[in-house]
């Protein structure tokens, strides 16, 4: 106990200095639990003092702090950086803003003997902004965004995916950030050998037992593509679901215009964008900006010009994952899709996942 208060302190020492405020907040809170039963006034003290503590404290650390501590698997961005402003659909926003008022109204909570919404599942069709939740939320609260993407996990450190994951989760139960589990639905995914099926299994054992009791001082975001290969007790374990629905023309528009594409042409585009994932949105119109430059054009010309071609890869892209969809309804495996396709083995796998996005959009 007294080894364990001694790192606590020694901890929020560190946060403090290093200016992030909610994670000083947090150790402090931490702190103030570990001592209410043996010294209760200093408890009292702390949890006092914690609440007159200003919401911002000055930062004189840089941003991007080596974490020699974290393990390999982790990717931690101390300060994350969004690639652009979202725009989220009422519902998606509706939660992610109660999530990130409960996290900073903390001491509020905590004076009530409450605790903020600790678990998060985000699930949508790819490339509607799960990621970029994320790392939104972590930026919000002033917490490093610490990424354990389970899929490249399970399959770069095979045999070790367990104790892989295991240490991903112990680091977050310490040091106080937002763990997110990136494509979590890998979890689901049926694997052909055996030996793995066994690990596999004691991975999701280790993950559930994770959600359930999760503790500390870190908030944990799951996301995943397809809720459906999920272990449905996994589902109900998360004391928040947010679901991404599959892009809206409105969202779009307002996308567009976000990036800065005229009113008029955003309206007349969107349309034809409707049904993609955003992050198609977001690169056509990058596209188009390196195009004008490039080729000497206007602007508005090159992003019609783009998303006219963008269409015409549509329909052969879709005429490709209409087979796809046949030949995996008929039990092919992904491997034999590809080589009847002429294909590659990733194009195959990035049709089916969007296939599976489409039927739970
Ligand atoms: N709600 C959104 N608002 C603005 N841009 C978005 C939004 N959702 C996605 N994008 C664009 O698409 C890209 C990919 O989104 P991402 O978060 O990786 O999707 P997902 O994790 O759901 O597959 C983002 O980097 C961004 O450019
Ligand atoms: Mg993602």
């Amino acid at each position: 106990m007294k080894e364990e208060l001694r790192k606590e302190w020694f901890a929020l020492m560190q946060e403090g200095a290093s200016g992030h405020a909610t994670r000083f907040k947090l150790r402090g809170m931490r702190l103030a639990q570990l001592m209410r039963k043996i010294a209760p006034d200093l408890s009292e003290a702390i949890s006092a003092g914690l609440n007159a503590a200003p919401s911002s404290l000055t930062r004189f650390a840089p941003n991007v702090v080596p974490r020699s501590d974290a393990p390999e698997v982790l990717i931690i961005e101390e300060r994350p950086v969004l690639p652009q402003e979202p725009i989220w659909p009422d519902m998606v926003e509706s939660n992610l803003h109660r999530l990130t008022a409960e996290w900073s109204s903390l001491s509020i909570l905590q004076e009530a003997g409450l605790l903020p919404v600790r678990t998060v599942l985000l699930h949508g069709p790819p490339g509607v902004g799960k990621t970029l939740a994320a790392r939104w939320v972590a930026l919000k609260l002033g917490l490093p965004l610490a990424t354990l993407n389970i899929s490249a996990t399970i399959s770069s450190y095979l045999g070790k995916t367990g104790q892989n994951i295991t240490q991903a989760i112990e680091y977050a139960r310490t040091t106080p950030c937002v763990l997110f589990l990136d494509e979590f639905d890998a979890l689901g995914k049926r694997r052909d050998d055996q030996q793995d099926v066994g690990e596999l299994k004691r991975v999701v054992n280790v993950l559930l037992q994770a959600v359930d009791s999760w503790s500390g001082p870190s908030l944990l975001i799951a996301a995943t593509n397809f809720e459906d290969l999920l272990d449905p007790a996994m589902l109900r374990r998360f004391e928040l679901n947010i679901r991404f629905p599959a892009p809206a023309r409105d969202q779009i528009v307002q996308i567009l215009r976000a990036l800065d594409v005229p009113s008029p042409l955003s309206t007349s585009l969107a349309p034809k964008l409707e049904g993609r994932p955003l992050s198609d949105v977001t690169r056509l119109v990058t596209q188009a900006r390196k195009r004008a430059l490039l080729d000497c054009m206007n602007f508005t010309t090159a992003l019609q010009l783009c998303a006219q071609e963008l269409q015409q890869q549509k329909s052969s892209r879709q005429a490709r994952r209409e087979m796809v969809r046949l030949l995996h309804a008929d039990g092919q495996s992904a491997h034999q899709i590809a080589r009847q396709l002429r294909t590659t083995h990733t194009t195959v796998l990035r049709d089916l996942k969007e296939i599976q996005g489409e039927n739970h959009g």
